[in-house]
């Protein structure tokens, strides 16, 4: 088999790693890739949201599947495309992409098939929001419809903020179009996890569930980021957890896509908060989560493009996706500057002196000449394994300051678990 993955970042490093470890596939190729996955890869210098382009390279070179990695593509309706011109891809239609690229339509759904959901309006113009708004007192999520980066969360601690939210989304439109609709959310507390699972439209896969560390600074403190870290599995999760979202989330979902007619295919991500009410959907994304994919795709079992396939033949039922029992810390390794201005082109060094078990899934790197330099604000996440995420957690801090740039750094407090003893060790400055 020859394997296209789409996109450049450490998710789409760790895909063609772990892709490029299947039997049956003989060649992986990234676009547009990043000097991490030139090493297990052929990189090809197409970027990730020129459909056409793709599509002719896939049909040229004979690829056999591809895989997207971000949601941009998929909501431009790359699949829909690739599969009128007779090519095997990975993911939802754009129609299911829905459920990622308008809030609205996610809510709406959710409404319908009972899926446990915080409360919330929905808002077509500026004076119907600001005149709920004026009325309601409390913290709310003030949510851009549309697709905006992962920034068009708006967490609001008053109303004056959530008023101030709501005009920047709808009449200054700070993030275009995708505000013209917004979703005002009830805020809700507690523990967020990232759970994971395979659908060919039918069956749902078995689970996995990691969680994100997106505060740019230990203890969470600091500004937002795309994530500075993730750890799976998470503390909480058990068998039991993994029923009831799978019979109150996942399930639910999926079944409620067909009979609205948009048959679901690919990965499903429900971000959850746990609250003392019990659980609450936050939002759907349709594709693997960043962080989160360089730490569950590490320890899983199953043949990868195997169970890809399967998600796309429907033939799901009769394969089982065994997620494996390591559990893994992934950290994220920064520009200086991140997640503001920073700079770019300087020079990584040290990836040769990690451990034989630690992984480094680059991100923000590009090969000149002989060496890696940085061209983006998250560079690398570096992964350590181990049979508990405590064990986890020692084998990457013992690793990660290895890996040097300028400026570079990173959260030291990635996948200590509270209430748990920290582990014996702390990292040595190796
Ligand atoms: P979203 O854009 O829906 O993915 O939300 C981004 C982040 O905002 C989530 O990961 C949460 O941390 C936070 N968030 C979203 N919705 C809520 C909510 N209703 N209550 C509290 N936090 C939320
Ligand atoms: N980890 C958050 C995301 O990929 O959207």
């Amino acid at each position: 088999m020859r394997v296209l993955v789409i996109g450049s970042g450490a998710r789409e490093h760790t895909l063609a790693w772990k892709l490029s470890k299947s039997p049956q596939v003989d060649k992986v190729f990234v676009a547009p890739g990043n000097a991490g996955t030139q090493e297990v890869a052929t990189n090809v210098g197409i970027q990730a949201d020129d459909i056409p382009k793709l599509a002719m390279f896939a049909k040229r070179y004979s690829i056999n599947l591809t895989v997207v990695g971000p949601e941009d593509p998929l909501a431009n309706g790359i699949v829909d495309r690739f599969q009128m011109a007779g090519l095997t891809i990975f993911g939802p239609s754009r129609d299911g992409a829905r459920i990622e690229a308008s809030k609205s339509f996610a809510r709406m759904l959710m409404r319908k098939y009972d899926i446990p959901s915080p409360e919330f309006k929905i808002f077509n113009n500026y004076s119907e929001g600001y005149e709920f708004l004026s009325n309601h007192e409390g913290q709310v999520v003030v949510k851009a419809d549309g697709l905006a980066g992962g920034k068009g969360a708006l967490i609001c601690r008053d109303q004056e903020a959530a008023i101030n939210a709501l005009y920047d989304c709808m009449e200054d439109r700070i993030f275009g179009p995708a505000g013209a609709t917004v979703v005002v959310e009830e805020m809700l507390e507690g523990q967020e996890i990232s759970v994971f699972a395979f659908t060919d439209g039918e069956t749902v896969s078995s689970l996995t569930a990691a969680c994100d560390y997106k505060r740019l600074l230990d203890g969470d403190r600091g500004l937002n980021t795309g994530g500075m870290g993730s750890y799976a599995p998470a503390d909480v999760w058990d068998k039991e957890l993994e029923k009831q979202v799978r019979e109150q989330v996942m399930e639910p979902v999926v079944h409620g896509m067909a009979n609205e007619g948009y048959p679901y295919r690919g990965v499903l991500y429900a971000g959850l908060m746990l609250t003392h009410e019990g659980l609450r959907v936050l939002e759907f994304n349709c594709r693997l989560g960043d962080p989160e994919t360089q730490v569950i795709l590490p320890p899983m079992k199953s043949d990868l493009a195997q169970v890809m396939l399967a998600s796309m033949d429907g033939r799901l039922r009769r394969t089982r996706v065994n997620w494996g029992n390591q559990s893994c810390v992934g950290v994220v390794v920064a520009s200086r500057g991140y997640p503001g201005e920073y700079r770019r082109g300087l020079e990584v060094n040290g990836l040769d002196m990690v451990d034989s078990d630690i992984l480094v899934f680059h991100a923000g790197t590009r090969r000149y000449a002989s060496e890696v330099v940085t061209t983006g604000g998250r560079v690398l996440t570096v992964v350590g394994s181990g049979p508990t995420v405590t064990d986890a957690y020692e084998r990457v801090y013992d690793n990660v300051e290895r890996v040097t740039f300028q400026g570079c750094h990173f959260r030291r407090d990635i996948g200590l678990i509270e209430g748990e003893p920290p582990p014996g060790e702390r990292p040595s400055n190796a």
